[in-house]
């Protein structure tokens, strides 16, 4: 396989998208992002930036010349992956990243995320197909788990809240999870880009800590200087609540079972890999973090 120097992206701007295509350009690849017709998001100005409606023969052309397609498009946008694949089988791409960054092929979760994990696998699934029929074409996903210094600032219900100073704390606070900061993510996508011969036609697995809540709650004590107000609770209680939720269609069954897959006592749900040795992290070359560095980030 010869080196990846041309890069498209789609979902450039989105929560992912920003950090990885960031990362990229840090990384001297000559970055193309592929935005609908329709988008109202701002990209970020000197990249190049096609504007495009998304059919077969537009996303060919748009990805004409690029040796790698790294999809990071929104749920919204997952059902079209196919096409996607189609275009980039077409245009003659190397390499096209699926849209995982989440837990990979055979996740741990609960039964109630099954419709959207089938959803999201069929492309997966038609990306392994393809690369086996179409000459050169190759995948790769990057199973990411939970992208930690951006859903404790974002998902209160994760235990932390930074401006009141107040956890809630899930039984011991014990249960370990691996996550990856937004850095990581990014790193993760050049890693692979970097290394095209380890990282073909696989899932990887990506995490640049595993840590638990009473090591993050020690880490933001120390940071704050202060005493946090700590409520306990049960992985229990939240369990049955998303899926008492998810019965009734109330909109919270997604968020409380995410944060219930991390820390399910005893389940080990919210590991992407064992441990950092059993996961791909090196060979990406992603920086092992701690939770000092961690909450550091969150501070910022
Ligand atoms: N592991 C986790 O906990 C976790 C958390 C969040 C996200 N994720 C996963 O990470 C991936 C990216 O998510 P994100 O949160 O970064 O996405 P996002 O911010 O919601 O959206 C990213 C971009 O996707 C494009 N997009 C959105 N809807 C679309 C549609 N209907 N058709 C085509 N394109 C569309 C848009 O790009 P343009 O406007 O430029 O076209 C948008 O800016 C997804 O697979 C998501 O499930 C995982």
């Amino acid at each position: 396989m010869s080196g990846i120097r041309n890069v498209a992206i789609l979902g450039a701007s989105g929560n992912f998208g920003t950090p990885i295509t960031a990362a990229l350009i840090a990384a001297n690849f000559n970055v193309t992002i592929i935005t609908r017709t329709s988008s109202t998001m701002a990209h970020p100005p000197g990249i190049p930036t096609l504007r495009i409606d998304y059919t077969l023969g537009a996303l060919t052309q748009a990805f004409t010349n690029q040796d790698a397609v790294v999809c990071v498009v929104g749920p919204g946008g997952i059902s079209l992956q196919k096409t996607f694949i189609d275009a980039a089988a077409s245009a003659g791409v190397e390499r096209f990243i699926i849209d995982d960054f989440g837990w990979g092929p055979t996740p741990n979760g609960f039964s109630e995320f099954s419709a959207i994990h089938a959803s999201r696998k069929e492309g997966w699934d038609y990306a392994a197909a393809k690369a086996k029929e179409v000459d050169g074409l190759t995948w790769s996903g990057l199973s990411t788990g939970n992208p930690i210094d951006w859903a404790m600032k974002k998902f209160p219900m994760m235990g932390f809240d930074v401006q009141t100073h107040k956890a809630i704390i899930y039984d011991q606070g014990t249960e370990r999870f691996t996550g990856t900061t937004l850095e990581g993510i990014g790193q993760a996508v050049v890693g692979t880009l970097k290394n095209p011969e380890a990282t073909a036609n696989r899932f990887l697995a990506v995490q640049s800590i595993q840590t638990c809540q009473s090591e993050l709650l020690k880490a933001l004590q120390k940071a704050t200087g202060t005493q946090w107000e700590v409520t306990r609770t049960t992985s229990k209680e939240l369990i049955e609540s998303g899926k008492e939720d998810f019965k009734t269609g109330a909109g919270l069954w997604r968020l409380k079972l995410a944060v219930a897959t991390l820390y399910d006592v005893g389940q080990g749900r919210g590991k992407v890999a064992v441990s950092r040795e059993e996961s791909d992290a090196e060979l990406l070359g992603l920086k092992a973090e701690t939770a000092d560095e961690i909450v550091a980030k969150l501070l910022q």
